[in-house]
């Protein structure tokens, strides 16, 4: 394992995954997040797997949100076009692509599940997260229990109330669960007075409770985070809970099921989804983004339309 260390005082431990918790960690100037060290990650990463997104100024405009290709263009132009653009680098699963960060992420949490021992992950796994200074995250939920680790860079975080529909409609979670919708939700600026807002300096990690929906705003410099996700006993009941309701209404017309995650009614209708959806009877249409953009260093923002690529200087 790697040499790490978390920190997550007494008086928050009974706060992780129940609250929003802030706290410490010695990752910040390791020598895997250096420039050297990212520009060879990037340089050595299968591209399928890299996403590239470029955002609005407007918190409200999710639509603004478009996938750029980085096929072709090196680490080193990559990391500068990130630094002096408006995007953000996604290097999803990064524990499968290198074995250093699967060990980094099975280091933080075990280290998480002494700190807070009613925290009992069946699995975890993690992406690397390389933003512009002025780059946004708009306001979405994630499927999976996650947290952040940061690294470098500043950014602003707002945690708005998790499973509450004020702020996301049950059949919006439902959607996100089953895969056939983008993370991205309906926002409303009203919804800030509920939320809980923070900045994260480098060697702060954050947590958050499972599902609640937030958003992000760097404040300053570039940006790197590893953003993790974990699967315990919990959180897969209340996905296939989800899951399954989606199906009853969708499928059968069944208004407003039921989104109790345990007792006998919880547990028969996820069998029942899990043996539909085995034979076919839910087919899932997951959402996909095409690249209608390229980064280019020398472009301002550092992308340019993927047609006019050819034109500009290489
Ligand atoms: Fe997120």
């Amino acid at each position: 394992m790697l040499a790490c260390k978390v920190d997550l005082p007494k008086t928050l431990s009974h706060d992780f995954g129940q609250r929003s918790v802030v706290a410490t960690h010695d990752l910040a100037g390791h020598s895997l997040f250096t420039d050297r060290a990212l520009c060879a990650l990037l340089d050595d990463f299968p591209r399928q797997h890299l996403y590239a997104f470029t955002m609005g100024d407007d918190v409200m405009r999710p639509e603004e949100n478009r996938l750029a290709s980085t096929e072709g263009v090196s680490g080193a132009e990559l990391l500068e076009a990130v630094r002096h653009g408006r995007f953000w680098l996604n290097l999803t699963r990064i524990d499968r692509v290198d074995v250093r960060f699967r060990k980094l992420i099975d280091t933080l949490y075990a280290q998480l599940t002494r700190l807070a021992p009613h925290f009992q992950p069946m699995s975890c796994q993690g992406a690397l997260v390389i933003s512009s200074p002025q780059a946004l995250v708009y306001y979405h939920a994630d499927a999976p229990g996650n947290m952040l680790w940061h690294i470098r860079g500043r950014k602003r975080f707002w945690v708005y109330p998790a499973l509450d529909e004020r702020y996301l409609q049950r059949e919006i979670l439902e959607d996100i669960f089953a895969g056939v919708r983008h993370e991205y939700v309906p926002y409303e600026a009203s919804y800030d007075e509920g939320a809980i807002c923070y900045d994260i300096e480098p060697g702060q990690w954050a947590a958050w409770p499972h599902n609640a929906p937030h958003r992000v705003t760097n404040i300053e410099g570039l940006n790197v985070s590893l953003a993790t996700e974990h699967f315990t006993a919990a959180t897969l009941r209340r996905q296939r809970v989800y899951v399954a309701n989606r199906f009853l209404r969708t499928r059968l017309g069944w208004k407003n099921p039921s989104t109790r995650e345990d007792g006998a009614v919880a547990t028969l209708k996820t069998v029942v989804h899990r043996a539909v959806a085995r034979i076919g009877l839910d087919p899932l249409q997951y959402k996909r983004y095409a690249p209608v953009l390229r980064i280019n260093a020398q472009a301002p923002g550092g992308v340019t339309a993927l047609s006019d690529a050819k034109s500009l200087p290489a």
